[in-house]
């Protein structure tokens, strides 16, 4: 039986930054970040948009009335989690009204973990092959203002229905993984904003490529040439393109499908776990492949985990596609500097006190805190 994604759609916040504004603002030379680190804007989520609300309104853009009932497992994957005991998922089942008698959890694995979650929906369907699986990738990355990071941060969220005969692309059962302790990146309970070793997290995601695709290229007979397309979770997109260039030496074809997926993530800036996925979402709409054409993805979470494996996309998938998804770029509207700063410094209460926040016209978005809970809208 093939299991794989079925439908697949993003939500990205309605704010962004021009990438060439803020490094003028901090007396860089704008080529680093455009050409240096392969990035041109960045999302900008407003504090009306939490982990939750982007997740929420990410699958509101992606599943059916239909598909509502016939979910029975849902996943969130992120490390903004707002709670260490209740998941996020649970408020996602009740505000888009999917059936109840669902299994709900939030999984963690820094970037990593919308990939295992994938493994864990496959596994699941492969016991109850007439249900769906709702994953949802969703991030708010911070490093802080004027950091080394600063231009490598973004927000959004990706969904994925996942089910037995998907109409985009059928995973495949072969995979490569490693872990290892390390501390390239990570986020101490008490801080809201990333500790990075910028330059180290950059060689342990080399390092864990190269260690999944030869494991996986050996275990299972395969060569570079057999793969249409690679794509690489994208924490800025040169980081993509230098792991393509220094470990596939890739034909002209295979850089032109590189390009093609990273067209959205150059506009979003890093969205942690969903960041493989939006690279795959661009894939899909912006390149030209043939049905059967073989994906291979790299996922990595800093910590670390790195996954190698792969996808077939299924033929007539552009007609599986809504045409209207893509157009929340052309919505989006531009912040200063300034303003963006504002909305970065903004902060939600966390005494106890009751805040009410602003209607922001957005599907679904965070409206009030009273009592250490939080109280999502539908606009
Ligand atoms: N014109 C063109 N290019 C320029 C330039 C200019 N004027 N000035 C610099 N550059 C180039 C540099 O040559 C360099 O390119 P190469 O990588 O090809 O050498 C690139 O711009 C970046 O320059 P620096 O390395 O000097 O930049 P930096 O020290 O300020 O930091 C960074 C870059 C390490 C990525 C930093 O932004 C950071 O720490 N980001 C967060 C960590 C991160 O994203 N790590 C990725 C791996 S970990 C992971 O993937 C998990 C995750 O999501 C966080």
């Amino acid at each position: 039986m093939k299991f794989g994604i079925d439908k697949i759609g993003f939500y990205i916040p309605k704010y962004y930054i021009d990438m060439r504004e803020l490094a003028t603002m901090r007396g860089i030379d704008p080529d680093k970040f455009t050409y240096g680190l392969g990035q041109d804007e960045m999302s900008v989520p407003p504090l009306t948009q939490d982990m939750i609300s982007l997740a929420t309104n990410a699958a509101y853009n992606t599943i059916s009335e239909q598909d509502l009932n016939d979910i029975d497992l849902v996943i969130l994957a992120t490390e903004t989690g707002s709670d260490f005991s209740k998941s996020g998922s649970t408020s996602i089942v009740s505000l888009l009204g999917i059936n109840p008698k669902s299994r709900c959890i939030e999984i963690k694995q820094a970037c990593y973990s919308a990939t295992a979650a994938l493994q864990f929906a496959k596994n699941h369907l492969q016991s109850n092959d007439d249900k769906k699986v709702l994953i949802i990738a969703s991030d708010i990355s911070r490093y802080g203002l004027d950091t080394s990071g600063e231009a490598t941060q973004g927000a959004g969220a990706v969904a994925m229905l996942i089910t037995k005969d998907p109409s985009l692309l059928v995973l495949s059962d072969k995979s490569s993984y490693f872990s290892e302790d390390v501390w390239d990146f990570w986020r101490p309970n008490y801080s809201d904003t990333a500790i990075v070793d910028g330059h180290y997290s950059n060689e342990q995601y080399q390092r864990f490529f190269n260690q999944t695709f030869e494991d996986y290229k050996e275990k299972y007979d395969r060569q570079n040439s057999d793969f249409d397309a690679f794509l690489f979770h994208i924490p800025y997109t040169k980081l993509g393109r230098k792991t393509l260039i220094n470990y596939i030496n890739p034909s002209k074809e295979i850089i032109n499908t590189f390009n093609q997926s990273t067209l959205f993530n150059r506009k979003v800036g890093n969205i942690y776990t969903g960041s493989l996925y939006l690279s795959l979402i661009s894939l899909l709409y912006n390149a030209d492949l043939d049905a059967n054409a073989r994906i291979g993805l790299y996922s990595y979470g800093s910590g670390a985990v790195g996954e190698f494996f792969s996808m077939k996309l299924v033929e007539g998938y552009q007609d599986a596609l809504d045409p209207n998804l893509p157009h929340q770029f052309d919505t989006r509207e531009k912040l200063t500097i300034k303003d963006y700063e504002s909305m970065f410094t903004a902060e939600l209460v966390s005494d106890g006190s009751h805040m009410i926040l602003p209607d922001d016209n957005e599907t679904f978005q965070l409206k009030e805190i009273k009592g250490h809970r939080r109280y999502y809208q539908k606009n």
